[in-house]
């Protein structure tokens, strides 16, 4: 179905231009597509943005930047000896911890695997699904991670202002050392690794390949890094092993920077488009927010644990507080969204999509320019985060 939007007179795309499927909550469709490794061993993305030189030096022509600049270069820590590797990672004895300590979360209902193949595993098989969800969270963080890492040496290179590529240049450090951590993580503590998500896939690819340089940080800072953000918050949270605790912490005070400075640079910037070039950035938003919904399905889990896909369906849809939890993971986008005027632009379209989500009472939390660790004196090491 296709509306004309009266401010611009632009024909509105409807659900299937923008994600592919009329019904975003269509769980056949989002199954389908399963993240595998390329054959050659890489993956190359054109991108379409042009680089961009200043003759303007003025340290300090954005202040707030400038500010979360100087921050970021007291609050660098080093991943390799600032945390104790030696703490020793039984998965199996993890899963178990963590269904206990959540049990709300992470325990199966009989009545929501009743019919399907999961009422006939035994207990071995149940934890070797919670294995695999280690396996796979964790290698989504490490693929999420150099997507930022690629993004924002990206932004360097694109945005305008001097202080925007100061700050994103300690960024970049910040990006290497999360993937390295992660990665060291999944290599020594963890026993097995799962190719990128299929649909983070998507999403980063159109993030990387967009002409404009705002969507980088549209799709980066304010959608990846709000929803990781999130999760690493929720995980951190969860989580009854140690290394992994202390591992996210010290990564979501680098993150809180992150989304920040999403926020500190496009805030201006999108008082100065046209409300036709509100539009796009308003479709780009909730692209985004699907893709990254879809790949809490966690499509490649289910397929190498041989799972039918009908029999997917049926545990997902008998388990609706699963998708409370996924809703929970937009409580830093939403509030961000709202802050750079895109909910309400174009008579409030992206309103009423989150609102169909279900995301829009997280509105009124405070936007991620208000985040004490954002700003925080010192690295996290310092300053003995818990
Ligand atoms: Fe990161
Ligand atoms: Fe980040």
């Amino acid at each position: 179905m296709t509306t004309i939007d009266e401010n611009t007179e632009q024909e509105l795309r409807s659900n299937l231009e923008l994600i592919g499927r009329e019904d975003i909550n269509d769980l056949e469709s989002v199954l389908s597509f399963v993240g595998k490794y390329e054959v050659e061993g890489f993956h190359r993305v054109p991108d379409n943005c042009p680089a961009e030189f200043t003759w303007d030096y003025e340290k300090g022509s954005k202040p707030q930047l400038d500010k979360l600049y100087e921050k970021a270069k007291k609050a660098q820590w080093n991943g390799q000896t600032d945390l104790d590797w030696s703490i020793e990672v039984d998965q199996e004895r993890v899963v178990i911890a963590n269904a206990e300590a959540n049990p709300a979360q992470m325990q199966w209902d009989e009545a929501a695997i009743a019919g399907t193949v999961l009422e006939k595993w035994d207990e071995k098989r149940f934890l070797q699904f919670g294995v695999e969800n280690q396996n796979w969270l964790l290698s989504q963080f490490m693929h999420g991670e150099q997507g930022a890492l690629l993004c924002t040496a990206k932004i360097v290179e694109t945005v305008p202002w001097i202080d925007a590529k100061y700050y994103a240049a300690t960024q970049v450090m910040d990006e290497a050392r999360h993937v390295e951590v992660f990665s060291k993580y999944l290599d020594e503590k963890l026993s097995g690794h799962y190719p990128m998500n299929a649909h983070l896939g998507l999403l980063l690819d159109d993030i990387v390949s967009d002409s404009r340089w705002d969507m980088t940080y549209l799709g980066m800072q304010i959608m990846v890094e709000g929803l990781a953000l999130a999760a690493f918050g929720f995980i951190h949270a969860m989580t009854t092993e140690p290394l992994l605790k202390k591992l996210l912490r010290y990564v979501m005070a680098d993150e809180a920077r992150h989304v920040a400075f999403g926020v500190l640079s496009l805030q201006e910037y999108y008082k100065e488009l046209s409300a036709a070039e509100l539009r796009e950035r308003q479709e780009f938003a909730f692209e985004a927010a699907i893709r990254m919904k879809d790949r809490l399905v966690m499509q490649e889990v289910w397929e190498r644990m041989e799972v039918p896909t009908a029999d997917v369906i049926k545990v997902m849809q008998a388990a609706p507080e699963r998708d409370d939890f996924q809703i929970l993971l937009f409580s830093k986008i939403v509030p961000n969204l709202k802050k750079l005027g895109l909910l309400d632009a174009a008579d409030g379209w992206l309103r009423t999509k989150f609102t169909e989500m279900g995301a829009i009472a997280f509105e009124n939390l405070t936007d991620s320019t208000e985040d004490e660790d954002a700003f925080a004196d010192g690295s996290p090491v310092d300053r003995q985060v818990a």
